[in-house]
């Protein structure tokens, strides 16, 4: 059976997954600390935490609140920062054959770019995927991705600092995906992925104070996934570059729906703290349904249920 998928057709180096199972930013940290629950190796590509330009500490605790069939999370893109991800993960992930994706994170347009660049060159980085969900500092605090001219801003400006295969990660904050997913494929995206979470929050009825740390947060999990596959099914009509689905997936047959709909590849985030075995157990599913559909290729699934 063959399940690669090309990630990057227009980019000259490409990006090229064994399968179309990847880690989603976030939820597996750098791919390092679960490595023993199961061949990480196998999966088709390993996304990790988001990255800035420098250390952050993140929110204020509480950063995670449980809802009916949802997860909400104020992380705040806690990390180690661009130099201390070179010096400590890369060497580890240049002796890996699941390729390593880098999400990256700024406050402003420049502070993209830079992190972009300083990732350039660096072994054991398959590419970048740019997470637009972030606040733009300089506008306000407006989401990057909220409109297709600051989201084609930041990916112009990354396009223009790296020569890896770049995803931009879209938010469904926003009253119209398909226009902002059309302006990054404009702007120099090889790939989409959606979607990031949605805006929410919840409240202490009896302390009568918001839940979280931060006030509001990002809705994940099992709650987004109609959701977020409309907005896949929508993307994949407007745009020509591969789209990678997210969001709420945690099943193989979930994972064959985003395929179905058109998505090259799918993201598992919220699925693995619950089983942090899914990416795994969705590979398999999804290799079962084809064994027993007698499908050989992949690509025969890819945008079955459109026309
Ligand atoms: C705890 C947590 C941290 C996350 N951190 C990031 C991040 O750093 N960068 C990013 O682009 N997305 C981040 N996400 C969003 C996920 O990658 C994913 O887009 C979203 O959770 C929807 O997928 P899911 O329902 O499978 O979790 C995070 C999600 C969660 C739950």
């Amino acid at each position: 059976m063959n399940l690669s998928i090309q990630l990057a057709p227009k980019h000259p180096k490409g990006l090229l997954l064994a399968n179309p199972v990847m880690t989603a930013s976030g939820t597996w940290g750098y791919g390092t600390e679960e490595s023993h629950l199961f061949d990480i190796q196998k999966l088709g590509a390993v996304v990790c935490k988001g990255t800035t330009l420098e250390p952050r500490e993140g929110n204020p605790q509480p950063r995670l609140v449980e809802t009916a069939s949802g997860l909400l999370n104020s992380i705040g893109l806690e990390n180690i920062g661009v130099e201390a991800l070179i010096e400590e993960k890369a060497p580890i992930w240049a002796g890996w054959r699941v390729p390593v994706i880098v999400n990256i994170a700024g406050e402003t347009v420049d502070e993209y770019a830079q992190v972009a660049s300083r990732l350039e060159g660096i072994a054991g980085i398959s590419g970048l995927e740019v997470n637009i969900s972030c606040p733009n500092v300089k506008a306000g605090g407006a989401e990057f991705g909220a409109n297709p001219d600051s989201a084609a801003e930041v990916t112009a400006a990354v396009r223009k600092a790296t020569s890896l295969p770049m995803l931009v990660k879209l938010t469904p904050n926003t009253s119209d995906i398909t226009q902002v997913a059309v302006a990054v494929a404009q702007a120099g995206a090889d790939a989409v992925s959606l979607i990031n979470t949605l805006k929410g929050m919840a409240i202490d009825i009896i302390r009568r104070r918001p839940l979280l740390g931060n006030i509001t947060g990002g809705l994940s999990g099992p709650a987004i996934k109609p959701v977020a596959l409309y907005m896949v099914y929508a993307v994949t009509g407007a745009v020509d570059i591969p789209v990678v689905g997210c969001g709420g997936i945690t099943t193989a047959s979930d994972a064959l729906e985003f395929i179905m709909a058109g998505a090259s590849a799918i993201q598992v985030g919220t699925a693995s703290f619950a089983n942090p075995r899914a990416p795994l157990d969705i590979l398999e599913g999804i290799e079962q349904f084809m064994k027993k559909e007698g499908i050989d290729n992949i690509a025969e699934l890819i945008g079955a249920a459109r026309s």
